[in-house]
């Protein structure tokens, strides 16, 4: 799908469809209105038979228009008439595409950039209608033989108000920037564990060093691994027939000695849980476990798309958990790349063993911050479900930038204590650490093992276990946390 803007009038306007917002009460937006008034009052008409009331969430298809050069309209309910809350102009932008699903509409306009919302701009408005018509007509197609999806939209109009061109044009430009690395992201995650193996992220990864000049993308090897002394994340690896890889993108759009955000990803290109194999029961999702991974790949494709001047390291350490003669087993201790040993009590808790190794070798460059996302506890879940992603860290300022980004980008996420009670839970008769902490408070206590290998610098983890895919019917990755990093990276370039 492709995108532009439209200063021009309305009833000069062609397309397949064209949305417009109504409010309750059959009263009309502003578009609306330009719109009723050149097809003699047709929307008025349409109204009062009482087909749409205007509530939020409302959509009617009109397939016919006559004597214009508008094929269709929908409209859309807006609510009250009043300014919008963010949640309700996103409910209305998905009301509005999901109408629109297995029709013939090819080109598409959208004219609810004009609805008031309160606290945001124009280009909030047109990320927001770009966000969510990109990320609803994704479809996961490439191992199907019928390649068909349910939407035939090629190209979308995006209506602007004159004044407010500047704004809607950089909307557009992160838009499109961030629905790119969303679709990025939820493509490698839907891809079965057979195809994205490591290997495939690192090619992946390579070949968008090449699109963007100022990304350069280095791979180390498991033999580079070894040298560096990363024993806690080989130990993952040995149990898999595919060999592991540490991706690491540089972003260089900053001052040269300005200190870089990294970005680190757990990348479990599928997670049998080792010799503590998991249940049968939807063991096909751990094919997710690297969305952590892939959401570095996709933020970083959105950071390139947008030049931000801003130094950013990414870094995916990337492995397949697997039962096997030579893999990790429960009471094994390892000697982690810091020096901290490692008592290897449930294999299954094997992120933070490539987490923990990746964060000392994170060290070396020097950052600003650090913020690791990984798909970590099924604690997760349990305690936050499917909305918020879990946040974690070390330091009150990266974590309130952090839930600032989250508001704004729709992205959300709910803050856990990283108390020192909870370290009481890692404590091992014959190691330094155990890599488990029992029953209880399994977010929390996860984000404690990390924070001994994140003492040198400021951190932050995201627990995206609940959030990165759906399951059931729908089951598809989401791009989370695509949009939620990507705005935090816009406000530390121009905030
Ligand atoms: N990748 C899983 C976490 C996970 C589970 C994500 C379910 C999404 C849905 C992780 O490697 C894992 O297995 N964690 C264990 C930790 C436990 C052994 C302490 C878990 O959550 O059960
Ligand atoms: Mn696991
Ligand atoms: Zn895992």
């Amino acid at each position: 799908m492709d995108f532009s803007l439209e200063t021009a009038s309305l009833d000069t306007l062609s397309c397949d469809c064209l949305i417009l917002g109504v409010y309750q009460d059959q009263q009309l937006s502003a578009s609306a209105k330009t719109l009723n008034e050149s097809t003699q009052e047709l929307l008025k008409k349409i109204m009062a038979r009482g087909d749409i009331s205007g509530k939020n969430g409302e959509a009617v298809l009109i397939n016919a228009v006559p004597s214009s050069t508008i094929a269709r309209i929908l409209l859309v309910g807006l609510g009250e008439n009043q300014p919008l809350t963010a949640k309700n102009f996103r409910k209305a932008l998905l009301a509005a595409i999901t109408c629109l699903k297995k029709t013939a509409i090819s080109t598409l306009a959208c004219t609810m950039a004009d609805c008031v919302v309160s606290d945001v701009d124009s280009a909030w408005k047109t990320r927001q209608i770009i966000e969510v018509f990109s990320d609803t007509v994704y479809q996961f197609t490439t191992c199907k033989s019928n390649k068909e999806t349910d939407f035939n939209i090629t190209h979308l109009i995006i209506t602007s108000a004159e004044n407010e061109l500047t704004l809607s044009k950089k909307g557009l430009h992160q838009g499109k920037a961030i629905a790119e690395g969303i679709n990025l992201t939820k493509h490698l995650a839907d891809l079965p564990g057979n195809i994205c193996t490591p290997s495939f992220l690192a090619e992946q990864a390579l070949a968008l060093g090449k699109t963007y000049a100022k990304l350069d993308v280095s791979i180390l090897e498991e033999t580079d691994m070894e040298k560096l002394g990363m024993g806690a994340f080989l130990s993952v690896s040995r149990g898999s027939r595919q060999p592991a890889k540490l991706i690491t993108l540089n972003y260089q759009g900053g001052e040269k000695n300005s200190k870089p955000i990294v970005l680190i990803g757990k990348g479990l290109t599928f997670d049998a849980g080792g010799i503590s194999l998991k249940h049968a029961s939807g063991m096909d999702e751990m094919k997710y476990d690297m969305c952590g991974g892939a959401s570095v790949l996709g933020t970083l494709l959105a950071a390139a798309q947008m030049q931000l001047p801003l130094n950013i390291i990414g870094l995916i350490p990337s492995s397949e958990n697997m039962p096997d003669g030579d893999a990790n087993k429960p009471g094994d201790i390892l000697v982690s790349m810091a020096g901290k040993t490692i008592e290897v009590l449930n294999t299954d808790a094997e992120g933070r063993l490539l987490l923990c190794d990746t964060l000392t070798y994170a060290e070396r460059f020097n950052p600003d911050v650090v913020i690791d996302l990984a798909t970590l506890t099924g604690a997760c879940l349990v305690a936050l479900g499917r909305v918020p992603s879990g946040l974690l860290g070390n330091n009150d300022e990266l974590c309130d930038s952090l839930i600032a980004a989250s508001i704004t980008s729709n992205d959300s996420l709910w803050r856990l204590p990283l108390w020192d009670e909870y370290q009481e839970q890692l404590k091992s008769n014959f190691a330094d650490l155990a890599n488990v902490g029992g029953k209880d408070a399994g977010t929390i206590t996860a984000a404690c093992f990390l924070s001994h290998f994140a003492e040198n610098f400021h951190w932050a983890h995201l627990d995206i276990a609940g959030t990165a895919w759906r399951t059931g019917n729908n089951k598809g990755a989401t791009g989370r946390p695509v949009p939620l990093l990507s705005q935090y990276l816009i406000n530390r370039a121009y905030g």
